[in-house]
């Protein structure tokens, strides 16, 4: 029978040859869920010896990622932010671009921590991956977790459950900010933010995504300004809020302007990824301190 070693060697050549990216570290991974062993086991015990059963669940996996499945899909989960999401093909996979969203969120919601309850809503929850994280994190927070789909609402309950937040995180299905029953002190929202036409042009795996969590019309700004009228137009956000919106770098300017337009009055500005791109417009209305 072979080792792990063996096993990983061969696998890792399988998906490089065929120009998988990362194709070391998801051959790690999917050896991992098949042998249900933490990373540092499959380091650490090498010799182990492979069954022929967990060779062929292997190979199904593989088979299905040569096809440019995305590894999430087929393993059905994602860790984002430290915590383990059931995710499928109705939910985005996570992206660790969107983490920089959660921290800040986390940061401004600390800074301005009062003894009354937060209240949050998280405008295109997808799998849930911020409104729990946001849960976990405040645990004085109430989030209203929002999304247009059932079969995506479906997913982000499951994963509310599984984090024990279905006391703090309610689930919306809606339009953006319409379906919000009173008052909020944060939006924070991952929309859909790629123009039409570049989606076809990106790599084979992002074509496996729901194109509602993509398609963020022709500049990609489509639903991101719609949602900052619906705010300034409705008592849907408290005077002093704040929005934190995730966009693409070169976005940025165009969706400063919109914000500017729908409130005047507030301090718009950005924050940077890990990769020290801008990637969140911040719009605070109550100005520049958090007093939300
Ligand atoms: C880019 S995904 C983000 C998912 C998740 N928040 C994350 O960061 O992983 C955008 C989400 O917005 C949802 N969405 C698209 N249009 C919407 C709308 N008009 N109202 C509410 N949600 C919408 C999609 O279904 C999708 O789940």
């Amino acid at each position: 029978m072979p080792n792990l070693r063996s096993i990983i060697q061969d696998t890792h050549r399988a998906l490089e040859v065929v120009g998988i990216p990362d194709a070391r570290l998801e051959s790690e991974v999917m050896v991992m869920d098949v042998m249900r062993m933490p990373r540092q086991s499959i380091f650490a015990e090498q010799e182990t010896e492979v069954s022929a059963q967990q060779q062929e669940q292997l190979a199904t996996i593989i088979q299905r990622r040569l096809t440019r499945e995305p590894l999430a899909y087929i393993l059905n989960h994602r860790e984002f932010y430290g915590v383990n999401l059931l995710v499928n093909s109705d939910v985005l996979i996570p992206r660790p671009e969107t983490e920089t969203m959660v921290e800040h969120a986390l940061f401004m919601a600390l800074m301005g921590m009062e003894s009354r309850e937060l209240i949050i809503a998280d405008v295109g929850t997808g799998s849930g991956a911020i409104a729990i994280n946001l849960a976990i994190h405040l645990p004085a927070a109430h989030i209203y977790a929002i999304d247009a789909f059932d079969p995506t609402l479906d997913v982000a309950a499951y994963n509310i459950r599984m984090h024990n937040v279905t006391d703090r995180v309610t689930l919306l299905k809606g339009d953006l900010l319409e379906p919000l029953p009173q008052p909020v002190d944060v939006v924070v929202a991952n929309l859909p933010y790629l123009p039409t036409a570049r989606i076809p042009t990106l790599q084979p795996e992002v074509q496996w995504e729901p194109v509602a969590a993509l398609d963020g019309g022709p500049d990609g700004l489509e639903h991101i300004r719609r949602l900052l009228q619906q705010a300034s137009d409705s008592e849907r956000l408290k005077p002093h809020g704040v929005i934190l919106l995730e966009m693409d770098p070169e976005q940025m300017s165009d969706a400063q302007t919109a914000a500017n337009q729908a409130f005047p009055d507030a301090e718009v500005s950005m924050e940077p990824d890990l990769s020290g791109r801008d990637r969140v417009l911040v719009v605070n209305l109550g100005g520049t301190s958090p007093d939300y």
